[in-house]
């Protein structure tokens, strides 16, 4: 640790950091656009001036291109500091555009926030304007490049040089003509792309699926996890009036830093898609009501041994735990073969998000013994939650063999379509609910918003109800909490732990209940990431 004296108070800083870092752990603010805490230092912005005292006398140094060292003495708030960050945000905006009411970025744009925080001068402009050529122009598939509004951090080619390693941006020309280019006909193409719309700290770089949608002011966020693969990375889905607009990265420093790749980043739109509202029943739309009095017909003639439940990978472990209430040992879950493309970044091939949660619950992924049975004709009645069984011939033809085949889902898919009592039900971000990753972390994902008709069950709550109806004993009050507390009571290390208490960034599990986990040996090493970040840590 070093002894550093910032704005006369003295702080303990680990060796390594940079003065900007300083600042920022111990709640000074100092302004910065081209720093970013996951990507190689580069200095280039000049506004995290400083000044410190070197034996030659006060000296103006970048802050975050700057080690700290015993002794240090830094001064943010020093006339000569002020004056040199003021100037270099003033040439930020000497020749920006100022399009902020028409501009994607207004609202979550470091270059207004700085001007309010740290500039908020009068504007001395005597010349013409220089226009950077390049209004709105195609740069890739997801991205559109505003030149006018850049201010040439040059954090979205450290994020492509160090992140995906495709570096498809890069600067042209000199002194007041540079600009961020790509190279003639070689677009932003890689499965990463999206996140230099989130590291472009104004407007310049935005996102072809969110330009023009929406005022990001008017956006609520909830806490939640991508499903688009095994890693669950973590997300904020972002909505207003009931639709979501953007996933967005969380940050989690072990899982996914502050990135997502595109896969993920763009599964809001189908998750919105096919969406099913109506229940059925023999193929005829009815209310849930009446879906649900004949399934409860079938479900009190049912012998037990003659009930199947068939759970998902992708459904919450509440969800699958009420299902195997329902079904006890005739549960089993169908995880079809990961066809995913893998990466060393964070892509994993498995594609399924809580395929760990069913093992920790006993639920076995080996679904051949009731396919089996239903092939037979020894299965009467199956359930299905949301899972399209139907996608795998064999299982589609297994299922018309079946008397009653009752199917939970939140799309109009291939299985859905073949029930004979067909339940809609709230998707995942519509619910809360808790996933396991391929790691065992546990994390949560909060109901983020209401469907379109509110009056959509949940799947956990509605399995409850059909367990009863199946004469198991329940607890009627499905309430999160008293959910989560039913499945983990059976978890050694989750004996003290409530729902609430999961923290945003998640809950490391050890492997040992689930040492049958397929990912068990499959350590996400986040070394491997070619991240040259100094010294690494988040502050
Ligand atoms: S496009 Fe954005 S991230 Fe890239 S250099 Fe310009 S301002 Fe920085
Ligand atoms: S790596 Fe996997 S979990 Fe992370 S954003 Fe991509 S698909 Fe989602
Ligand atoms: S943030 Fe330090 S020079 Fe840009």
């Amino acid at each position: 640790m070093a002894k550093v004296t910032i704005n006369d108070q003295e702080f303990e800083v680990t060796d390594g950091t940079n003065v900007l870092e300083a600042c920022i752990a111990n709640g000074i603010k100092l302004e910065h656009f081209c720093y970013h805490r996951y990507l190689p230092v580069d200095g280039n912005c000049r506004t995290c001036m400083v000044e410190i005292d070197t034996p030659r006398g006060p000296m103006l140094t970048v802050g975050c291109n700057t080690k700290v060292s015993d002794g240090m003495v830094v001064h943010t708030e020093s006339e000569k500091a002020v004056a040199a960050q003021k100037s270099a945000l003033e040439f930020l905006l000497l020749d920006h555009p100022l399009d902020c009411p028409i501009c994607d970025k207004a609202g979550e744009c470091k270059l207004q926030d700085h001007y309010m925080d740290f500039g908020q001068y009068d504007h001395r402009r005597i010349v013409p304007r220089f226009f950077k050529e390049g209004k709105a122009q195609d740069t890739g598939e997801h991205i559109v490049l505003d030149n006018e509004r850049c201010i040439l951090c040059t954090r979205c080619m450290r994020f492509l040089d160090n992140i995906p390693g495709t570096s498809e941006l890069g600067i042209i020309n000199r002194g007041h003509e540079a600009r961020i280019s790509t190279f003639p006909g070689k677009p932003i193409q890689n499965d990463y792309s999206g996140n230099i719309t989130d590291v472009c700290p104004v407007g310049a770089l935005t996102l072809k699926e969110f330009r023009f949608k929406q005022r990001v002011w008017f956006l609520k966020k909830a806490d939640s996890i991508c499903t688009g693969c095994a890693r669950g990375c973590s997300i904020t889905i972002e909505h207003n009036r009931g639709k979501i607009w953007r996933f967005m990265p969380r940050e989690n420093a072990a899982l996914n830093r502050v990135w997502m790749c595109d896969r993920g980043r763009f599964a809001f739109q189908s998750l919105q898609e096919n969406r099913l509202f109506a229940a059925s029943v023999n193929k005829s739309a009815c209310s849930v009501d009446t879906a649900l009095k004949a399934a409860k017909a079938v479900l009190a003639q049912t012998d037990a041994n003659r009930l199947a439940a068939i759970a998902s990978p992708w459904s919450s472990v509440e969800t699958s735990y009420q299902l195997k209430l329902l079904g006890q040992a005739n549960t089993s879950a169908f995880v079809p073969e990961p066809d995913g493309a893998a990466d060393d970044i964070l892509m994993l091939a498995a594609r399924y998000p809580n395929e760990n949660g069913l093992k920790l619950l006993g639920i076995t992924t080996d679904c051949s013994p009731i396919l089996d049975r239903v092939q037979q004709g020894e299965i009467d009645t199956l359930v299905v939650v949301e899972n399209n069984l139907a996608i795998q011939s064999e299982w589609k033809s297994a299922l018309t063999k079946v008397k009653n085949l009752i199917v939970l889902s939140s799309t109009a898919d291939e299985t859905a379509e073949m029930a004979s009592i067909c339940l809609p039900v709230r998707n995942y971000a519509e619910t809360d609910g808790s996933f396991v990753n391929a790691t065992s972390l546990l994390q949560r994902a909060l109901a983020a918003i209401e469907p379109e008709n509110s009056k959509l069950p949940a799947p956990a709550g509605l399995l409850t109800v059909l367990a009863s109806f199946a004469g198991r004993e329940v607890n009627p009050d499905v309430n999160i909490g008293n959910q989560f507390a039913a499945w983990s009571a059976a978890v050694a290390e989750l004996q003290t732990v409530q729902w609430h208490d999961i923290p945003p960034e998640g809950l490391q599990l050890s492997l040992a209940p689930i040492a049958d986990a397929p990912f068990k040996n499959k350590k996400i090493d986040f070394n491997t990431i070619p991240c040259k970040s100094k010294n690494g840590a988040a502050v």
